[in-house]
């Protein structure tokens, strides 16, 4: 580096110094030119074709199926056959065994798969790394540990598979949501036909190989890739039993009106605008780090980021002070280097939604503030933000961004945290910082969220339960409660 070679050695820190490039190599990843649909256990020649890109660098990485109405309607059947050629029947305690292998198999592979997550995704690799990964495979060893006990788990109730369910996920985090939705439907007995988003396909695709690797039996797991079109079919499709929709509250709201009536179990698992609160008796350092995590973790693409920071009014300057400068350290930059604070947006069309939403902001009247920094010029991209003086009616403090933006607003009073808190269509989830427990009690028990974190956010584990309120949606993911929309009660 050129700042180290200047004359004389002087000991001064160079303003301008920088981490050097630390890239997480790519060779670990074996990409197909092409990759078919995943039916029945093999790879089928798709009528229509799309290619799928890095978003960090706008290079093409792979032809990606589009399925039609008839290549849904061909994984349906191989599901239903798969449901009752042995699947559904098989003891819970073998079930659970393919559980595990898959969990294993996903361990080994961890880094190719944070790899091509990062590729496809454009997420941090310390991201795909150490969050998405190891927690995809504690989903499949947490549900593999239910799989022979859910005559425990609902006692009396006598639990059934549902059958096939029909699965849809987005681009936020790919394996991650696959696995919250595959791991609690093949404990319970069901088979599967799974949608990944349409940018990001490639870990769907390449967990197929890990489904042979494990010898789960064909039809098992049906993989269907392409747009909305292909995710409609499956929710239209007669033969499927179970809707489970993680995406956008718009597309949510269209599959109730469509499912109404129709007996079709769904749990719908949407947007958020959750408040992280910020009382003055708080560790400031450390609240400081979870608005950072809040907010910036994967661009800020996260249903339940804390997208709104209410700050108590006693603490709002030193607060937004520190919160600036923290800000100024993070590196946004090449989702494979391993120094990355914050990749790449996932597509020119969210980043057209990030920049219409920042406008609309600017525009109303609230205070912008962007650490400098130099983004790259291929790929799409958005510099940490924050907004300060925003109102409770301006659109930046109402809408999911679903990028890297913060919008700040005050309170002074617990009481009014919580009328501002709650003011939101959505409910998934909320933080309170403050070293008073019996705040943090009072606090979870008035907010309107499925999920309430103290001292703390953005924090996951299989065991706890996960979802919304209001246009949030409904149903739980993890945990106990993540069994019951994959079972049906003869009660
Ligand atoms: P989206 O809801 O359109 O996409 C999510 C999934 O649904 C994708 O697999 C997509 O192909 C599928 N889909 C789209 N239209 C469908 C239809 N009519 N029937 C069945 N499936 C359909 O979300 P999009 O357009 O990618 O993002 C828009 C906004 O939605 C984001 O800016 C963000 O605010 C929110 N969002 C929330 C997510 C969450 O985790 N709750 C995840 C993704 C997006
Ligand atoms: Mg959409």
């Amino acid at each position: 580096m050129a700042e180290l070679d200047r004359p004389g050695g002087s000991p001064a820190v160079p303003s301008d110094w920088t981490y050097a490039p630390a890239p997480e190599s790519r060779d670990v990843v074996h990409l197909r030119d092409r990759y078919g649909l995943f039916i029945g256990g093999e790879w089928l020649e798709p009528s229509e074709t799309y290619e799928t890109i890095s978003p960090a660098t706008e290079e093409p990485l792979a032809v990606i199926g589009q399925a039609s109405v008839a290549d849904v309607d061909r994984a349906v059947v191989a599901a239903r056959t798969a449901f009752a050629d042995g699947w559904s029947s098989l003891p819970g305690s073998e079930r659970a065994k393919y559980l595990f292998r898959i969990a294993r198999i996903l361990q080994e592979r961890a880094r190719e798969f944070a790899v091509l997550e990062s590729l496809n995704g454009g997420k941090p690799i310390k991201e795909s790394r150490d969050v998405d990964l190891p927690l995809a495979a504690a989903h499949f060893f947490y549900y593999a540990g239910w799989a022979d006990k859910l005559e425990y788990a609902f006692p009396n109730r006598r639990p059934r598979p549902v059958g096939v369910a029909g699965q849809i996920i987005p681009w936020n985090f790919p394996l991650l949501m696959l696995a919250w939705k595959i791991a609690p439907a093949l404990a319970c007995g069901n088979t599967v036909v799974l949608k990944p988003a349409e940018t990001t396909p490639l870990t769907a695709l390449l967990f197929c190989d890990v489904l042979r690797q494990a010898e789960l039996p064909a039809g098992v797991v049906n993989i269907v890739t392409g747009d909305g079109r292909t995710g409609a079919a499956l929710v239209e499709h007669d033969g499927v039993d179970k809707i489970a929709f993680t995406g956008s509250t718009d597309v949510g709201k269209a599959i109730q009106r469509r499912l109404a009536g129709s007996g079709k179990k769904l749990t719908l698992e949407l947007g958020g605008k959750a408040a992280n609160i910020v009382f003055d008796d708080c560790a400031l350092d450390q609240a400081v780090e979870g608005i950072v995590n809040g907010i910036y973790f994967n661009q800020g693409h996260v249903c339940c980021a804390g997208s709104r920071l209410l700050a108590q009014e006693s603490i709002y300057e030193p607060l937004v002070e520190k919160l600036k400068r923290r800000l100024e350290t993070l590196r946004v930059g090449d989702p494979l280097d391993k120094n990355t604070d914050v990749g790449a947006i996932n597509s020119a069309m969210q980043l057209e939604k990030i920049r219409e939403l920042v406008e609309s902001g600017r525009e109303e009247g609230a205070e912008i503030y962007q650490p400098p920094c130099r983004l790259p010029e291929k790929g799409y991209w958005f510099a940490p933000t924050v907004f300060t003086n925003v109102a409770q009616s301006y659109r930046i403090a109402q809408e999911e961004i679903f990028g890297p933006v913060l919008s700040v607003l005050t309170f002074r009073t617990p009481e009014e945290a919580i009328e501002k808190a709650n003011n939101s269509p959505y409910g998934l989830s909320a933080g309170v910082w403050t070293e008073k427990g019996s705040r943090i009690l009072w606090m979870a028990q008035r907010l309107r969220a499925g999920v309430v974190w103290a001292n703390t956010f953005n924090r996951f584990d299989p065991s706890s339960p996960f979802g919304g309120y209001k246009e949030s949606g409904f149903g739980r993911e993890g945990g106990l409660h993540g069994l019951e929309p994959y079972l049906r009660f003869d009660e």
